[in-house]
């Protein structure tokens, strides 16, 4: 299972570098907002420092006006990957996009039926956004059950990033189920390594060394 970082702060991917976690990055508009700096450096200074995919989305709302932001987002680096927004115009988007050998990432994604639409219109990845889902009371893990079963039955090749991913019961699930990628939140990666048995474990262990002869 590929982990990605859901994040456009540097400083989070080069951390998640170190402990060998970021296989790619995913960002949206939110997360550049976040950022405080210049969209287009904050790109560029990612697209540098990672190898895997890197997500970066479009903000127009037409087929036409998303394929020419795609066009220049693609400069960015040899990994970018497009975000496209779930909508008809979007499904356009990805269709000439992939007729142009440029991956996107259809995202918004919030039903197994959209999944379906986004893998015959030509996206190389699917996002399914399980935490929105679990906020309004639905489960978003069902939704990413679905997408794979529909996927399985098809054999589409199209890769499920699981996103809005809030806690590591998400993590686990999606890695039981199958799921290609969970794109995870700096504090999520970080509640992933921890267990309480693990701390009192570890003191006892240094404790007891403390007595050896
Ligand atoms: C995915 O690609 C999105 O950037 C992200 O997972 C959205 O998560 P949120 O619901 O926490 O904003």
């Amino acid at each position: 299972m590929k982990f990605f970082i859901d994040t456009a702060n540097i400083d989070e991917i080069k951390k998640g570098m170190d402990f060998g976690m970021v296989d790619g990055v995913t960002t949206n508009p939110s997360l550049m907002a976040r950022e405080g700096r210049n969209w287009r450096d904050v790109a560029s200074d990612i697209c540098q420092l990672v190898q895997g995919p890197v997500s970066l989305e479009v903000i127009g709302t037409t087929a036409e006006d998303m394929v020419n932001e795609a066009v220049e987002l693609v400069k960015f680096g040899p990994n970018v990957v497009i975000k496209i927004p779930m909508t008809m115009p979007g499904l356009e988007a990805v269709k000439t996009l992939a007729n142009m050998q440029i991956e996107t990432n259809v995202t918004l994604v919030f039903s197994p039926l959209q999944a379906l639409l986004a893998a015959k219109a030509g996206a190389a990845y699917v996002s399914p956004f399980v935490g929105r889902l679990d906020d309004i009371g639905q489960n978003g893990m069902d939704v990413v059950a679905g997408i794979i079963d529909i996927y399985d039955n098809y054999a589409l090749d199209t890769e499920i990033i699981v996103a809005s991913v809030r806690h590591p019961g998400h993590v686990l699930e999606s890695a039981m189920m199958g799921a290609d990628i969970a794109t995870i939140p700096f504090k999520v990666i970080e509640k992933l390594s921890r267990h309480p048995l693990t701390d009192t474990g570890l003191e006892a262990f240094l404790a007891d060394w403390k007595t050896v002869k």
